[in-house]
């Protein structure tokens, strides 16, 4: 029988039936940013942060890797594990913020400022992260930044998570570029005052991509396994929350005793959201989308990512 719309939840639940059968079938794992669907997040082996999926995605045993997230995500998947098929359940689901740096363009910058450290933001291509030193997530970009010698580090692609890094480390020049988060940078300041003024006894969480005006106005900034922990700890009782929206699921899942708003509508990445249940089984049963990455490129994307791993975890 067709389904209807009155049977949605019923289609829902048998799809989550059908990529659980699959994944055991394949031998496959299924990786799910804090950003997805709530369907999604529901079928994850592991649901994480984008530093947790990528020691994840290393920790691995499975032959296949589902990357329900960003093509970003999914490339470092497969950069970490080049003998493991990866799969990224919507090929189009892309980032803006990765996409707003070049090599070229980097190459030119590196030229002017030789003795610069170069950081790059995971939020970025394999070929980006292979022209970089280092890379960084929101959870460890403050640490990684101190591990360097240089007195100068170039950041990129994120303007303002190195403008927060900068704000923070005080001894290194610390050099931007002009790439953002269009999700983050959309919430303004006049809809995180309402928010407050609307929650007066709730703390604004905000991610580091948020403008500085914004950041200023919070109790706690960081990424969002940051956040996680920290509400966890936490005894206050209602959070305003200032990243994407799909991590207010995870947040009530496991906080049944706490609330949490958004302080804006349309704090929502499209790019996220592409991911569905559908999508999900078509490409594990089907082996669709797999990350591919050139071998010259992987090895030295590899570097910048192994030298971030160590600096976090020490191994
Ligand atoms: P987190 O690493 O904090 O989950 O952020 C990922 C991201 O893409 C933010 O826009």
């Amino acid at each position: 029988m067709p389904y209807t719309r009155k049977d949605d939840k019923r289609y829902q639940e048998e799809l989550k039936k059908k990529i659980i059968e699959l994944k055991k079938k394949k031998n496959a794992v299924i990786l799910v940013h804090n950003y997805q669907r709530p369907g999604v997040q529901d079928i994850a082996d592991f649901l994480g942060d984008s530093l947790a999926l990528a020691q994840a995605a290393l920790n691995s045993k499975a032959k296949i890797i589902i990357l329900c997230g960003v093509y970003f995500m999914a490339e470092i998947a497969k950069i970490l594990n080049p003998e493991k098929k990866v799969l990224l359940p919507v090929k189009e689901a892309g980032c803006p913020a990765s996409d707003m740096i070049t090599v070229r363009e980097l190459q030119a910058r590196k030229k002017e400022i030789p003795d610069a450290g170069v950081v790059c933001y995971v939020n970025s291509s394999a070929a980006t992260k292979a022209e970089s030193d280092v890379c960084c997530t929101s959870a460890n970009a403050i640490e990684v930044v101190r591990s360097l010698p240089n007195k100068r580090i170039l950041f990129v692609p994120d303007k303002n998570l190195g403008l927060y890094v900068k704000s923070q480390v005080e001894d290194k020049q610390i050099i931007t570029w002009r790439g953002v988060c269009p999700t983050h940078v959309r919430v303004s300041l006049e809809e995180v005052l309402e928010a407050k003024k609307r929650y007066p006894d709730a703390q604004l969480l905000a991610h580091p991509e948020c403008e500085p005006k914004v950041l200023k106005e919070a109790s706690f900034i960081g990424g969002t396994g940051g956040m996680v922990k920290y509400i966890k700890n936490s005894g206050t009782k209602r959070f305003i929350i200032g990243t994407e929206q799909g991590l207010i699921y995870r947040l009530k899942k496991e906080n049944p005793d706490k609330e949490f708003y958004s302080p804006s509508n349309h704090f929502i990445c499209a790019d996220m959201k592409l991911t569905t249940l559908g999508w999900v089984a078509h490409s594990l049963e089907l082996g669709l989308n797999e990350i591919k990455v050139p071998e010259d490129i992987r090895v030295k994307a590899k570097k910048s990512l192994d030298k971030m791993l160590k600096i976090t975890y020490g191994k």
